[in-house]
Parts: structure tokens; sequence; C-alpha cells
């Protein structure tokens, strides 16, 4: 494909994105400034770009190690790289054991019920150690899992899900984790690309006030996975009321197994953390990207926990005395690095919020900051759009003081951001917008929250020791300031970045690394930018604002959906000849999917079947991806050689202009799907 036809084919986010004027720079508040972990500009020059890779020292002196590395960055088998090796460690003792002496009765994890009536459960890091021991040994002498297995956990947001993580790390075990909301057919996709026997899951839990039953999708997941020739040999499953079973589903004998019941076996064992080497896999977590098929980020155990301990300190500002809450779920990627593994590497108290945000009430937030004493929250911008439609004025009726607040996951309107600022954090907190990927374990571009003026709707400059440039399609760099858009890549490597695809190195070279590789033969770092997949526009003053995906991916409140994915699912429906899916513009979630299908011949639309076709995107992807709508179109508008036009598609969908159609093979249909879209 021409580079200009696949300009013309595509919709992407950033051509539907809104173009905002610049907005003021905001500047911290001296209060915050005054307390903040660092205040010293000279952390840019430390970081800088002459001090790499050696800068990240710092980070990694966070951890305790067993054994210190030699080389702080491989470049051997470029592009993957291989951070601080020669070091061995362990993940589980870095976020538990190590704290013990002097803060075993701190609160590690505040889980919170949905059930506003049941009382905050505040495990402290001896408990958490308890606990993690006690599981890991059914995984070791139970399950019989040793160091580079890999397990699949489908857990909803609860204590237990940490728990399990922190289990697995100690032994060196590969989790993967698949969000709780994503259906039992992704989650045996999952299952069986990571190569998981067993699965572990929990019965059930809240939502919006109903106690889901969670434990069907697992009998789905094993069902599907068994399809594809691989065999689930145990499912584990925690109980959301221990001693009860809160599912309808049955329990399937020698294959299905209480956790609750396990440990009595165990209790009190100990089980002690195995040292790994820096670069083994701590854990996969699934993403969407280009093609269908999900890809499992693969994240290393040194380099990464090392990145979210720093930036969880720097960025997040993290002291031991805070109360820090991310209202993000474990199930991505924020959750694992921003709710587990950062906060526990530091030995933060880190809240854990089962339910939805605005349940019963969109007051329920900020009694439980008010509760907790939260000072330090993070969430995403769809949350943030939520609280603010439905209960604008709620922060103000809570005593709360946050200090610093975060948002992640996609673009923040400057109206918006400004409400975060104002009502939620009270004119006291600094903000950090901080972008960043699932493949990059942490933070890319924030504002240093004691450094850096806040600019809303600018991500700001890379944090410390990321070093972002701007590419046009040809290669050339587009310069700060210029007010061009391009694809922003990242320099240099970092800590924290993905080692590569789960079993598809190529996928990753290509994807990631190909587009902008001055030499495929060179062993140079400076010879591989990083191609993140996002368009940006980056400002004289080299603040960031991302302006969306450049590739098939669609951000839908924060969750990463591919188009391809989408489209498979409505393909599974057999009526469906065609099926394009566009991003239509949302008040709350950013965007949502828009489904267009075109019908095998001789088969007649009928609402029937495009109720038949949102559901069949459920099943397979999960509720997450339902789309607003189904339009079963006469045909698709094309190019003259075939093919299908999302960007007309997009127009239509979004109520925007939908450019010269003319040289299409069939422009008529596009007046034609007009009217029914739009009712003109
Ligand atoms: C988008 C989430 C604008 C972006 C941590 C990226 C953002 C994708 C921001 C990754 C932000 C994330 N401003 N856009 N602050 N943060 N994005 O893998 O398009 O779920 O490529 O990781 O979300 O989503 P993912």
């Amino acid at each position: 494909m021409s580079g200009k036809e696949k300009e013309v084919t595509e919709t992407s986010e950033a051509e539907i994105a809104v173009h905002w004027a610049e907005e003021d720079f905001i500047y911290p508040p001296a209060s915050f400034i005054a307390q903040a972990n660092v205040t010293d500009p000279s952390v840019y020059d430390r970081f800088s770009l002459e001090n790499f890779p050696n800068c990240f020292k710092e980070y990694a002196d966070l951890l305790t190690w067993y054994e210190y590395w030699h080389t702080t960055l491989d470049t051997s088998d470029a592009p993957c790289w291989k951070w601080f090796v020669g070091g061995k460690i362990n993940a589980s003792y870095n976020c538990i054991d190590r704290h013990l002496a002097k803060n075993k009765n701190k609160t590690a994890i505040h889980f919170v019920s949905e059930v506003e009536t049941e009382k905050i459960e505040h495990i402290t890091y001896q408990e958490l150690y308890v606990r993690v021991n006690e599981f890991a040994a059914i995984l070791r002498d139970f399950c019989g899992l040793k160091a580079g297995d890999t397990v699949t956990l489908h857990m909803p947001m609860v204590a237990e899900l940490p728990i399990t993580m922190l289990a697995c790390a100690r032994l060196g075990i590969i989790h993967s984790q698949v969000f709780g909301g994503f259906s039992g057919k992704a989650c045996a996709d999952r299952i069986v690309d990571s190569g998981s026997h067993v699965l572990i899951t929990m019965d059930a839990y809240y939502r919006s006030g109903q106690l889901i039953d969670h434990k069907e999708k697992a009998d789905t997941a094993v069902a599907e996975v068994a399809k594809e020739n691989q065999k689930v040999d145990k499912v584990l499953v925690w109980q959301r009321y221990p001693g009860k079973y809160s599912a309808q589903t049955p329990m399937v004998e020698g294959r299905d197994f209480f956790v609750n019941e396990l440990l009595k076996k165990y209790y009190g064992t100990r089980i002690d953390p195995v040292p790994m080497p820096a670069e083994a896999v701590l854990f996969l977590m699934y993403t969407s990207g280009t093609t269908g098929k999900p890809k499992g980020a693969q994240h290393s155990t040194g380099g990464y926990l090392a990145y979210v301990a720093g930036t969880s300190k720097y960025v997040q500002d993290i002291h031991p005395e805070d109360v820090y809450w991310c209202m993000a779920d474990i199930g991505w990627i924020t959750g694992h690095s921003y709710i587990v593994y950062g906060p526990l590497a530091i030995c933060a108290s880190t809240v854990i919020y089962e339910g939805v945000p605005t349940y019963p009430d969109p007051g329920r937030p900020w009694r439980i900051a008010q509760d907790l004493d939260v000072n330090i929250f993070h969430t995403a911008p769809t949350a943030i759009r939520a609280l603010r439609k439905l209960g604008p004025d709620e922060p103000a009726k809570y005593n709360y003081h946050f200090k610093h607040m975060t948002t992640v996951g996609e673009p923040i309107e400057p109206a918006v951001w400004k409400w975060y600022y104002h009502a939620v954090g009270k004119g006291e907190a600094a903000i950090c917008d901080t972008w960043w990927q699932t493949e990059n374990g942490g933070f890319l571009c924030s504002t240093m929250p004691a450094i850096k003026a806040m600019k809303p709707g600018s991500a700001g400059p890379g944090v410390p020791g990321i070093h972002p440039i701007v590419y046009d399609n040809d290669g050339n760099v587009v310069p700060d300031g210029s007010g061009k858009a391009g694809n922003i890549c990242i320099q240099n490597p970092w800590p924290g970045s993905f080692q590569t695809i789960w079993r598809d190195r190529d996928r990753y070279v290509s994807q990631y690394y190909e587009k902008y590789c001055k030499d495929p033969n060179s062993k140079r770092w400076q010879d591989w930018p990083y191609l993140t997949g996002d368009a940006a526009v980056v400002a004289a003053d080299g603040y960031a604002r991302i302006l969306g995906r450049i590739d098939d991916v669609i951000n839908v409140s924060g969750h990463r959906l591919g188009t391809k994915e989408l489209e498979s699912a409505a393909m599974t429906v057999a009526e469906v000849a065609e099926a394009a899916v566009v991003p239509v513009k949302h008040e709350i979630k950013g965007v949502e999917p828009d489904m267009y299908i075109a019908l095998k011949p001789g088969i007649s639309a009928s609402e029937e079947l495009a109720k038949k076709i949102s559901q069949a995107i459920v099943t397979e992807i999960g509720a997450i991806a339902r789309p607003r709508n189904v339009w079963i179109v006469p045909d698709m508008p094309k190019t003259r050689s075939g093919k299908i036009m999302r960007r007309v598609l997009g127009a239509i969908s979004n109520n925007t202009d939908v450019g010269d159609v003319m040289t299409l093979a069939n422009p008529e249909i596009v007046v034609e799907i007009t009217k029914m879209v739009q009712g003109k």
C-alpha cells in the first residue's frame, strides 16, 4: 500500500482530535513544592542523554538486590534491550519482605468494597507477607508451578489480586492478569497465547450494586481453550466472601479448587523468594495493536521494578506518610505499575477500590478520600468526565485534601482538566498528566510536579531520562514549536520498557522499531528510536500534546481496543460479509466504537440482527467494546481498489465533513449512509 493511499483509507483518532488552543501555564501550589521529593531542576541534567544509561542507577538503587548488576544496559541484541545485566532480584521481596523490619504494622493495602456498608479492610505489610507466602505455597506445592512458568489471572479489583501477583513474583512465575471485565472468550485467547495451564479467578464481585457471577467466565474460558488443543489443568477460585460460594456456576470436580480451602493446608508456610535474574520476565500484559490478535507485552523484573519505583517516588511524589489512591483497574498496566508494584516497592499505602466510581452516587470517591485521608489521587479522564457530569458540586461537600493528582490514559480536554484542578483538587494539588502505554511500563511524558508548571491539555515534556522526538512520515524531525503534528518517538531505551512481544520478536521489531530504524544491523541504541504509535504536537517549551493513535487502535474510556479485534468479533456472526468500525466522539468515554456492517447477499437487515452483532462483540471481547450502534448498510464506501473507506464512515458518525468522495468506487452510497446515520 503506498503511503498516500494509506493516509486516506484509515481514520486515525488524530484526524478527529479536537484542536485546542494553547493554554496558559498553571504553577504548582507552594505547599506542594515545600514537601516534594524532587524540587531540584538538575534532575533533568542527571538524566540527560549524556548521562544515559548510567543515570538509571538512581532508580535501581531504590531496590534491594541479591546481586548487583555489572552492565547497566546491554544493547547486543538490539532492539531487545537488557537492563541491569548480572543483577539478581525478587519483586515480591522488594514489595514486602524488605519493609517488614521497620514497617510491618503499616497498611500496605486499603481494600474498599463497593458495598459502602462493608468495613474497609486494612492489610498491613505483615499480613500481606503472610498471605502472599501461603498462596505461593499453593502455587508451588499444590499446582507444581516453578520459575518461568506462566499463569493466567482473571480477577476483579480485590486485595487477592495483588496477593496473587506477588505470590507469583515470589517464585519467578510469570503472571498474566486479564482485565476482569473481559469475556471468557477474550480470557481464553490470552491463556492460549501465554501457554498457561492454571487459571486463577474469583467467584464473584460487585459492580454497580450487583454481585456478578464471575466464575462462569472461567468455564467459558476453559472450554474455549480446549478448542485450541490446550488444557487448563486447574482453576483456582478465590471467594469474594471466604468460606461462602457466591457464584451460581457449579465447581468442576478435579479441576476447580477453592483457594480458601487449599489454604488450610498451608497455614504458616513460608516460601523463600527466588532470586531472579534482572532480565527474568515478571509479567505479561496483553494489549491491542494494529492486527487482530492481542499481543503480550513482556515486562522484566529488575528494569521494570526500578522504573516504577523511581517514577512513583519522583513523579507521583509518594512519601511514606501518604495515602495513595489510583482508581485504575489492576487489569491494566496502570494498575500493575501504579497500584501494585511502584507504590509497594517504596512501602506506600495503596488503596484498592472494587467498584464503579459513581456508585451509589458521584460522591463516593470523595467519601473514600475523606475517610482514608487520601492525599494522592490518580485516575483517567473518562472517570473525571463522568464524575463532573453527574456530580459537579460533590467534591466540595467532603473534607479531603489532595496534594497531588494524576490523569492517565487519554487526552484530557482543558475544560475537564480545570474542573479536576479546581473542584476535585480544590486548587491545592499539583496535576500530572501522564502519557504512556502498556508497552512502556511507566510514564513517558509528564510534568515533574514541583519543577514544571502545568499546562491543561498537554502532558508535558519527557520525564527524567525519557527523550521524545517527533518525526514526520519520511523520517524528518518535526521541530518543537513548529505547530505541526507528527509521530512521537522516544530516542532512547529506558528500564521500564517491555522486552519484546511474548513469543513474537518479529512483530516487536516491525511494529515499534522498524519505521525509523537508521540501520537494522546496528547494535547502538541511538539507531533505534521507539515508535509509540501516537501523533503529537510539541510546543516550543517542549510540552507534548498527544493527539491520539496513528494506527488502528481505538481508545474507549482509556481502554485500548483494536479495530480489527472488533471487526473480527462482528464477523463471527454468519450473516456478516464486511465490518468496519470507527471511533465516534463521546462525552464521557472520549470515543466509542460505531460499527458498520454489510450483509451477505440475500440476507436482509433487521434490528434483531444488529442486536446479535452487538452481542457477539460483547461475548468475544467484553462489555467495554459494545458499539454505540450497529449500522447495517447496503454497501461500504470503497476505493476503486476495494478498500473500505473508514475515514468516510468516521466523518459520517462524527457529523464532520466527509471531504472529497468522488474518487470512490461508489460515491452514491455516502449519501445513503449519511441519511441513515444522521437522519438527513
Ligand atoms: C493514550 C495506558 C493522551 C495514547 C497507560 C497511548 C494518552 C494509549 C495518555 C496507551 C495521556 C495514554 N494523554 N493520550 N496522558 N495516556 N494515552 O496501553 O494514545 O492502555 O498510546 O496505556 O493511550 O494506552 P494503554
